[in-house]
């Protein structure tokens, strides 16, 4: 058996390239991608990073808005940890290349976002700051860092003693492969593609979580999903982001008739909390009537959102009418595999990072721009241990899971998993309806499964996803309040006696 890596990184985003480039050259490093390296959330960012570097600004300022938004669910040492790193992060990247957008004066240009008390947001290309900041990441990359494409992982490898020692993936071609390394990271993203709506890539299936689930790792909070207010809305579907930081320039939500319909539902009107804009909107589409961004009083559009510019234009949306149709989406999820600020988990081994984990910086609902800041931040702190770690002696023999003979899985159809998720635990939830979705979900014993390898990649997918939806229902069930991303009409209101409760769900604990 050969051992090939000292980092094995599973996904691309910027979490993952912030990591592959920080570790020290000596270090072998391997990144294994489902799809393509550019493939990944990050990489259709549009919005920014948050960074308290404005005149007027202070990192406690950024602290405040962050605990406000997550409604004092977060993790006080995540917050303030990586919120006040936030500048020196920004300074490193803006002095190595020509990645955010400046004034004349060399000035990072600073934008609006969605319950920030100040300007803070650092964008890059108009609205194409992902792609800008993946691109930097991926020219400092060295030669000790070897990019597989393609390459499917599906099953976390641990020996004897419960340590991770690698994966098991479906190679392009169909065999399988296993790679064994010193550390294993998860940093594949959330699950946006659970729900009908979403801003998320076509890829983003909750594949690390279920793997790190199903491998016995504790996962948390996982019934806090954000649905971004603004997708673009047509004839039924959703097709992209429309930035927040296009209501940061002054777009308002209207109805048909140009009413605005955030005026006194918050204080911060269509700069709110996404959840309560989220949830607005969703009210007005239940009934039947449509909302718009008006977008009229923008100055320079195109030129300032290049990117959404082109998503209309490609959808045949002419921009000269001022308004984009809009609905909310699933966008972000809070959390994720359980790890400390050095991104381990409950594996030895096993490490998170990005939006596949949960260090509790976001809390219930996270602070817009405060995610390409997370996972910049965890790939350079899981570097520092990385690169100072001493080699133990590992014991690289993998133990099997024990074959439980089974039929194979009876799967729905992908597009059930989706509506069903997003009518029954979408943005609205009720105890009779989580019910519902409980009771469906189980009918596939998807998180019983014990051995994937006669799967296809499409049905493991589906798997995956059915595993995700049912740590989310369940974690949503037991929640019996609402609190940022979490909303449930039976229990409408916050409750203060749950405000640090922790849903934590492992593959041991009762009910799954
Ligand atoms: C946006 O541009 O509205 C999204 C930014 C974010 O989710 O942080």
């Amino acid at each position: 058996m050969t051992i090939n890596d000292d980092v094995l990184i599973l996904g691309s985003g910027i979490a993952a390239l912030q990591l592959a480039s920080f570790l020290n050259k000596d270090l072998n490093v391997r990144i294994l991608t489902k799809e393509k390296i550019r493939t990944a959330n990050s990489y259709l960012a549009q919005g920014g990073i948050a960074a308290a570097i404005g005149e007027h600004d202070h990192p406690n300022k950024h602290i405040a808005d962050t605990f406000e938004a997550g409604r004092y669910h977060n993790n006080q040492e995540a917050v303030k940890e990586i919120i006040e790193a936030a500048p020196r992060l920004i300074k490193f990247i803006s002095e190595q290349g020509s990645v955010f957008d400046k004034n004349q004066d060399g000035e990072l240009l600073l934008g609006m976002e969605g319950a920030h008390s100040e300007k803070r947001i650092v964008h890059g290309g108009g609205d194409a700051t992902g792609k800008n900041v993946v691109e930097f990441l991926i020219s400092t990359l060295k030669e000790n860092v070897t990019i597989e494409e393609k390459v499917f992982a599906y099953e976390l490898l641990l020996n004897s003693e419960k340590r991770c020692i690698g994966v098991k993936a479906k190679m392009p071609d169909g065999t399988i492969k296993q790679y064994y390394s010193r550390n294993t990271i998860v940093a594949t993203g959330g699950c946006g593609q659970l729900f009908t709506y979403t801003s998320n890539a076509d890829t983003v299936s909750g594949d690390g979580i279920a793997m790190a689930y199903l491998a016995g790792a504790e996962v948390v909070d996982m019934e806090f999903i954000q649905f971004h207010p603004t997708l673009l809305y047509l004839n039924g579907e959703t097709k992209g982001l429309i930035s927040e930081a296009v209501r940061g320039e002054g777009a308002i939500l209207v109805t048909d008739e140009g009413i605005s319909i955030m005026e006194g539902v918050h204080p911060l009107k269509d700069l709110g909390p996404r959840h309560v804009v989220s949830q607005k909107i969703y009210e007005y589409l239940k009934k039947g009537c449509n909302v718009y961004l008006d977008i009229s009083k923008i100055e320079n559009f195109k030129q300032r959102f290049p990117s959404i510019t082109a998503i209309c234009e490609e959808n045949g949306l002419p921009l000269s009418e001022g308004r984009i149709p809009v609905a909310p989406g699933s966008h972000f999820l809070m959390g994720g595999i359980k790890t400390d600020l050095y991104g381990r988990s409950s594996i030895k081994g096993l490490f998170a990072i990005g939006e596949a984990a949960c260090t509790g910086l976001h809390g219930a609902n996270r602070l817009a721009s405060n995610s390409l800041l997370e996972g910049l931040y965890m790939g350079e702190k899981l570097s520092s241990m990385l690169n100072k770690a001493v080699h133990e002696d590992i014991l690289w023999t993998e133990i099997n899971r024990p074959y439980i003979p089974q039929e194979k899985l009876n799967l729905p159809d992908l597009q059930e998993i989706k509506d069903t998720m997003m009518e029954r635990v979408g943005i609205v939830r009720n105890k009779a309806n989580l019910q519902n979705q409980k009771g469906w979900l189980d009918t596939f014993h998807a998180h019983q499964i014990n051995h994937l390898n006669i799967y296809s990649v499409e049905e493991i997918t589906k798997i995956f996803m059915l595993i995700n939806a049912n740590l989310i229902t369940e974690a949503a069930l037991k929640r019996t309040e609402s609190r940022g991303g979490h909303f449930r009409s039976d229990y409408a209101k916050e409750d203060d006696h749950y405000w640090l409760n922790k849903t934590i769900i492992h593959k041991n604990s009762q009910g799954m």
